[in-house]
């Protein structure tokens, strides 16, 4: 099974973006230690990164009837993105929303996620692990159904 693993605005950034937020590790870091851990587990994935809004949408509404999961860090788009939460209220394959930092303790305009209503779970606060977290909670909803 493949699993897209999608990656929003500034998250090109990884390592040198605010560090004290975000940590020291780059995407590619991230990249690196997801596909690692998806192979124990018997899946595949495909990581895209983009800082384009449509591209997004593009790589969500490519998942259909291919991809078992899609693991989501929409970054800003999370807060603001009508058109990224249709994308993936249209392909119907079962995602894990992500986000490095603990958004709930940070602004008030972090706190609403238009990516949560189509998620089935959302982790936030446990940094580059969140991403492992959640590629382990998508292997047990596939296992499952
Ligand atoms: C983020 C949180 C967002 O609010 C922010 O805009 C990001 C990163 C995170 O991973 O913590 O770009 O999604």
């Amino acid at each position: 099974p493949i699993i897209l693993i999608v990656n929003g605005p500034n998250l090109n950034l990884l390592g040198t973006r605010q560090p004290e937020l975000y940590g020291h590790e780059t995407l590619a870091d991230v990249e690196a230690s997801a596909r690692t851990h998806a192979a124990s587990l018997g899946l595949e994935i495909e990581f895209q990164q983009s800082n384009h809004e449509g591209d997004l949408v593009d790589w969500i509404q490519g998942a259909r009837q291919r991809c078992a999961g899609i693991v989501i860090n929409a970054g800003a788009y999370t807060h603001t993105s009508v058109a990224i939460l249709d994308a993936l209220l249209a392909v119907q394959v079962p995602a894990v929303e992500v986000h490095l930092s603990h958004i709930h303790q940070r602004e008030e305009f972090r706190h609403h996620s238009f990516v949560s209503k189509a998620a089935k779970g959302m982790i936030c606060g446990f940094g580059s692990h969140g991403y492992i977290l959640a590629l382990d909670a998508l292997a047990r909803l596939i296992r499952g159904s």
